[in-house]
């Protein structure tokens, strides 16, 4: 088999571009000492929203399943005032990209490389995010599941790829921070790449990544 190398490089967004836990940050000191509970929770639970409501047969555009995960973030955590949720919902559309997104965008994008998000968030929420970060000159396209009415991990996501591009799994290099979506990426075919920011132990042994790097800095170099 003749070893070609990935022709494009589809990112995940929250978590893997854009810092889900910046919205909370920029409102640190109001929300108080449990603010690191209540942004993980916030995470937690509008994963779970994604997952359930897919396993149901359902869906729910990402916006509303963020907007009900901060709720019951407010319910289990009482000491964050309430008075802060229309803040948090503003900063979760504008939020951070990290770092090293801007940069190992733009020298992907240099070399010919076709770029994209694949991403749960809704298109409205992807708009804006992309905007703030100053990261749309990098990309070539923004898909967003709402095209297929389901979540990640499911097929179907991961398809939306190879359809808007022309080109088999095994030349879709996939890049994520978030474990099950490497196992997703993985299952599918994509050469998946975990961004393992935060030193977490591996899981599915299954679905395995092609490579595993601590931060974006790392993947011009990896010549995939
Ligand atoms: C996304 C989720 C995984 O952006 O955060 O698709």
């Amino acid at each position: 088999m003749i070893n070609v190398k990935a022709q494009a490089y589809v990112f995940d967004a929250y978590g893997t571009l854009f810092d889900v836990h910046a919205a909370i940050a920029r409102h640190r000191a109001e929300a108080g000492a449990d603010a690191e509970r209540f942004s993980e929770i916030w995470r937690i639970k509008q994963l779970e929203y994604t997952w359930t409501l897919t396993l149901a047969g359902a869906y729910v555009d990402f916006w509303t399943l963020t907007e009900r995960a901060l709720d019951h973030a407010f319910a289990r955590i009482p000491s964050v005032s309430p008075a802060l949720r229309p803040k948090l919902l503003e900063a979760y559309l504008e939020l951070d990209a990290f770092p090293d997104a801007s940069e190992t965008l733009g020298a992907l994008k240099s070399r010919g490389l076709r770029l994209a998000i694949l991403s749960n968030g809704s298109p409205r929420m992807l708009a804006a995010a992309v905007d703030a970060s100053g990261l749309a000159a990098s990309l070539d396209a923004v898909l967003s599941v709402d095209a297929v009415r389901a979540y990640k991990p499911r097929p179907e996501v991961y398809a939306l790829v190879t359809d808007r591009f022309g080109i088999p799994a095994q030349e879709v290099a996939f890049v994520s921070s978030n474990r099950w979506d490497v196992m997703g990426a993985a299952s599918f075919g994509f050469r998946a790449v975990w961004a393992n920011r935060g030193g977490m132990p591996d899981e599915y042994p299954a679905a395995r990544p092609t490579r595993v790097i601590a931060t974006l800095a790392e993947l011009p170099a990896l010549g995939l």
